[in-house]
This record gives structure tokens, sequence and C-alpha cells, in this order.
């Protein structure tokens, strides 16, 4: 895979056909907005410990190495990813995303995207695998959140390129607004994508009603007339 990035994002760009994770090959000596991508990874990696599989050659897999500045809560930018990929997954498919606090982009209910931030000293290894080209078959049938590409969107194969070369411009874009202004100064295009808001939902073990994304990036959810901040955790919710 080939790149031609339009600004900071993507310089250096690294392709390498194989390796196990993209996470691992970003260092603390690279630039921010260095970028690693791959074709197939053999031990690609999910939050809380789950595995991220993908037939080579059928998903964008790729991190990026960001240095947010002090002051900056790190795990929001999980969220500003989000806003980033949503945007370029709806140019390609022509159809809204949704964010399901605090990882996965969906379109129709599914997830096509997952981030995963890793914090390594003052650096953050941001992960995104996006389902372009997978068939149904080829997508995991036992997530907890249907998942689908963009391949079983619409049945269009799309070339992987030009959707990563847009996600690298709009997370460019939106981290710069981040980096001044924090969750605020992205919240019109985060909290009007907010998929869990009014749905029932449940978070280790707490249930109640999603409020909201609040704007320090926590899910605001009502338990028995009770509003509660939930920092971090793993959310379903009922269909
Ligand atoms: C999740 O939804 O749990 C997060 C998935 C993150 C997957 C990407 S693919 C590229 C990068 N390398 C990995 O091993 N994981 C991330």
């Amino acid at each position: 895979m080939k790149l031609e990035p339009q600004g900071r994002f993507g310089r250096p760009f690294r392709f390498v056909a194989r390796c196990e994770s993209t996470q691992d090959l970003l260092g603390l000596d690279d630039p921010e907005g260095a970028v690693v991508v791959t074709d197939e990874q053999t031990a690609g990696r999910g939050r809380q410990g789950r595995q991220w599989l993908a037939p080579p050659g059928t998903a964008i897999l790729s991190s990026i190495l960001l240095r947010p500045p002090e002051g900056r809560r790190q795990p929001e930018l999980s969220l500003v990813a989000g806003v980033a990929v949503a945007d370029a997954v709806e140019e390609a498919l022509g159809l809204s995303a949704q964010i399901k606090w605090p990882n996965d982009v969906l379109v129709n209910r599914k997830k096509v995207s997952g981030i995963l931030a890793e914090a390594r000293g003052d650096t953050v290894v941001l992960g995104i695998g996006v389902n372009v080209n997978q068939t149904r078959d080829e997508l995991p049938p036992d997530a907890t959140t249907p998942a689908a590409s963009l391949f079983t969107t619409d049945g269009i194969e799309r070339d992987r390129e030009p959707i990563l070369a847009r996600i690298l411009a709009r997370l460019e874009h939106q981290y710069d607004l981040w980096r001044e202004g924090g969750l605020d100064a992205i919240y019109v295009d985060l909290g009007s994508r907010d998929f869990l808001r009014g749905r029932r939902v449940a978070v280790d073990g707490v249930s109640g009603i999603a409020v909201m994304i609040d704007r320090q990036g926590r899910l605001e959810i009502e338990v028995d007339g009770e509003h509660r901040t939930i920092e971090s955790g793993e959310v379903t919710y009922e269909r």
C-alpha cells in the first residue's frame, strides 16, 4: 500500500506486508504523525484483551503515533479518532456513521471500525482497524456488537488507500482542534453521532439509560433517576 499524505499525519509512512501487530511497530523515537500500515496481522489486538482478525488485504490496519500535550486527557483520543473515522466512512459510503462509546464506529448498528489507544510514556499509539472489503463470512460471528464491512453494507469493493488518506487528514484536523480546545472543540461532530444516547445500557454490572458522552469523554448514564459518569468499560446495550 502506498500513500501520499496531505499533511503531517502519515509522515513517515511505513507499509509492511505482514506483522504481529502494527501497534508494536512505532516507538518513542518516531515523530508525531508517523504511521504504520499492514496487509496482515498475525496477532492483531482489540480492546479488553480481544483479538482483531481480518483476512490479508481486506481491511485498513494502521497505527499512528501521537504526542498529546500535557493537560489533555489521553482516553479522549479514541473519541477524537472516532470522529475522524466516522467522517471518512460516511464519505466512502454516503451513509451516516455513529460512534459507540468509547471506541467503535457503527453503520446501520453494526461495527465497521474499532480504535485502540495505547499509552506509552508521553506518547499514544492509536490503532485504527476498518473493515473494508471483508465478506460476511470473513467477519467475526460472535462479536458483542455485530460486525459489518463497507462491502457487506453496500456490496461495493473499494481501494483502501483513499479511505486511509481521508482518515489521516480528518484525524489531523480533529486532533489539532482537540489539542487547542479539548473535546468541547469537536463536540458538534461527536455528540451528534453518539449511538448510545437514550438506549438502555449495562456497563460493568451497572444498568441504566445512556444520557450522553460528556465533554470529558465519559459516558453519563441515568440509574434510578441519578446521573453517574463512567470513565471506562465495555458497554452492552439493549437491541
Ligand atoms: C477494538 O475494537 O477492540 C479495537 C480494534 C483495534 C484494531 C487495530 S488494527 C490496527 C491496530 N493494530 C492492532 O493490533 N490493533 C489495532
